[in-house]
């Protein structure tokens, strides 16, 4: 028996070093040390030994287990080790291998404008309005004091979408002064940057979209010099604080004073260049002083309130801001035009 025994002993020693994988391990485990194994096999027939050979030969048995154990926890332990050390080889990422390039998109010259606009305002104590794109005509002309027949309804300019003229893309942000005027308490102080739409053929000046910032301030005691200092204020905080403005007299159905303004060329600094057409100056905004008719039609008494309102071209004070000569450039969506803002 103890011939067995050490036969046993020198087979599954061998057997187990050699093994190659884990499950083939844990089979030699079973196929040696399990209930149904080779040793207890053995162990079994103990009931043929003499009394005295017996306990030796249970001795030996037990070294052998425990021998066997340890061989098994030694090489499960190193199998594991290179079944890791294969799998860490095969994951392996060559993280100094380069990325792909993310390429990153930027604000648009007009929105970067607007934004900058909205900041001076703001900081003015002005609000920001909304008004719809979608209007009636009601909003964009009549109650602007602007009656039928004015030349500024023709189906010429005006997109209209019905047959009766009564609903139209607005030409104008102008028709959100009434709605906050019927809707706000006051006093009001709002600006309301959009779109704005006109049958224009598309050139370096024109497009039949465009971008319009409105303004309105309404409270006691408004004067046309409150409209001068805003504007002023806005041009110099755009532009640089050197920035001259000039004040023209012009005509709107719903203002009155009305003026334009223009902001000496950028190009030239006001001697005369192509940009500016000669003239030096360039025209930035419509605005005046808005007509009491305009006022009582939305309910606000006259004899204590008065108001200024304005609107500014968001193309034109873009292609000033950032040098731009083609408003076309704007709206093409050439990335090597916009990446450079
Ligand atoms: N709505 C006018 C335009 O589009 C500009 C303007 C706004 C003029 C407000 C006066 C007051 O030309």
């Amino acid at each position: 028996m103890e011939e067995k025994l050490r036969q046993l002993r020198e087979e599954s020693l061998q057997a187990i070093r050699s093994a190659d994988a884990l499950d083939a391990l844990d089979a030699l485990r079973v196929k040696y040390l399990g209930k149904k194994g080779e040793l207890t096999a053995v162990l079994k027939q103990m009931g043929t030994l003499s009394a005295e050979a017996r306990p030796v030969m249970g001795q030996l048995a037990n070294q052998i287990r425990e021998e066997l154990t340890e061989a098994v926890e030694t090489a499960r332990a190193s199998l594991s080790e290179k079944a890791l050390e294969l799998r860490l080889a095969a994951e392996k990422t060559d993280v100094t291998m380069p990325g792909l390039p993310v390429r990153i998109g930027r604000r648009h010259p007009l929105n970067k404008v607007i934004g900058e606009a909205k900041e001076i305002f703001i900081g003015m104590g002005f609000t920001i309005a909304e008004g719809p794109e979608v209007e009636l005509s009601d909003y964009n002309f009549t109650r602007l004091n602007t009656a039928e027949g004015h030349p500024a309804r023709d189906r010429q300019d005006t997109f209209y979408f019905d047959d009766d003229d009564e609903v139209l893309l607005r030409t104008q942000t102008s028709p959100v002064q009434v709605r906050v005027m019927e809707t706000q308490p006051l006093p009001i102080r709002i600006i309301s940057p959009g779109r704005v739409y006109r049958k224009d053929e598309v050139d370096a000046t024109h497009s039949p979209m465009f971008h319009q910032i409105e303004g309105l301030v309404v409270d006691e005691g408004i004067t046309f010099a409150d409209l001068k200092g805003t504007l002023n204020e806005l041009v110099r905080r755009l532009y640089g604080p050197d920035t001259k403005t000039r004040f023209r007299p012009h005509h709107f159905p719903f203002t009155e004073p009305s003026c334009e303004v223009d902001v000496q060329c950028f190009e030239c600094g006001g001697r005369g260049c192509r940009v500016c057409k000669g003239e030096g100056w360039i025209e930035l905004l419509g605005a005046g002083m808005v007509h009491p008719r305009v006022l009582e039609g939305c309910g606000i008494d006259t004899r204590k309130y008065s108001g200024f309102a304005f609107g500014v071209g968001a193309e034109r004070m873009a292609m000033f801001r950032f040098g731009i000569s083609d408003l076309r450039l704007m709206f093409e969506n050439d990335t090597r035009f916009l990446e450079q803002f």
